[in-house]
This record gives C-alpha cells, structure tokens and sequence, in this order.
C-alpha cells in the first residue's frame, strides 16, 4: 500500500472492499513502525479516509480509566471511567458493543450532538486484558451492523499482536 492511500477514491467500493482495503492499509503502514501513537494515528486516518465515518479514535485504558489517544474527528471528551458510557462498558464487559441509536443507551456520553450511532470494539491483550477501546460515531443512525463490527475486531486483533 502506498502512502498516498488517503488519495485514493473510495466512492466506489463496498462496505467489505473499504475493510479489506483498510486492514491492508494498516498492516502495510505498521509493519516497518514500532511507535505505538504513530500506528494508532495512521488507523484512525485509513478508517476515517476510507468510511467518512463524523469520528473514529482510540481511547487508551490508562489506570482506573479511560483517555483519549489518537483519533479523527471534532474535539472529543478525554477521559471516561470504567463502566461509564459505551467505551466505559465495552471495556467492562470486554466486549464490542453496536448502537443504532445511541439515545437508546442510558449513559452515553455526548461528545458530540452530531452522534446518532456508534460502535465500539475492545482492543485485547494476549491475556484478555483491555488494552483500548476503538470508537466510531455516525451522523446516522442504524450506520453500523455485524459486518463493521466484525471487521473492525479484525483490525483490534492484529493492532493488539503489535501493541508492543
Ligand atoms: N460516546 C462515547 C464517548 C466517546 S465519544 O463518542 C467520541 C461513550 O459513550 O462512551
């Protein structure tokens, strides 16, 4: 992949073919790279570059919770604590969680008044720890399936075997 990927046009290309694009993207990115917030902030690029997606970043559990590390998008909270909001859940049950509709789910946190829909998958260490949560937020709402989700724990899994 080169490094003008962000000059590609993606308008063409499947939900699947944008994925498949995008986890060749990264790996190609981050295999000659050792520096963990180089790695996370070229993801959130390829993702952000290729699904236009209002916002897409990292937060990194840190202690007792949860700060946001690199990411695309209008300014977002930058901390959140365990068991709080959707990241704080995910991270509590270890587990990726799709919104439709993110007034459906007591507790979100607004960043952004914009979010109508949400998706966030855990980023696990080899011993099943919580390493970070990814987060992408919609303009729409039903924006995110099991296809996304299912793809984007594809991307989780190979950034947690270079976490480092
Ligand atoms: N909505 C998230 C907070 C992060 S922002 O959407 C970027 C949550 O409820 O955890």
């Amino acid at each position: 992949v080169e490094i003008q990927a962000s000059l590609t046009d993606f308008s063409n290309l499947s939900k699947l073919e944008k994925y498949e694009y995008s986890l060749e993207s990264i790996k190609a990115l981050c295999e000659s790279e050792s520096d963990r917030t180089a790695n996370l902030a070229n993801a959130t690029s390829v993702l952000k570059t290729a699904f236009g997606w209002w916002w897409v970043g990292f937060y990194l559990v840190k202690g007792e919770e949860l700060v946001l590390g690199p990411f695309q998008g209008p300014v977002a909270c930058t901390r959140i604590q365990y068991g709080k909001g959707v990241c704080g859940k995910a991270w509590e049950l270890k587990k990726s969680i799709v919104l439709d509709d993110v007034e459906q789910f007591p507790g979100h946190i607004a960043c952004s008044a914009e979010s109508k829909s949400e998706i966030v998958v855990p980023v696990l260490s080899s011993t099943g720890e919580v390493l970070a949560i990814i987060d992408a937020d919609s303009q729409y709402v039903s924006h995110f399936d099991a296809e996304d989700q299912k793809y984007l724990e594809a991307i989780s899994g190979y950034l947690s075997q270079i976490w480092g």
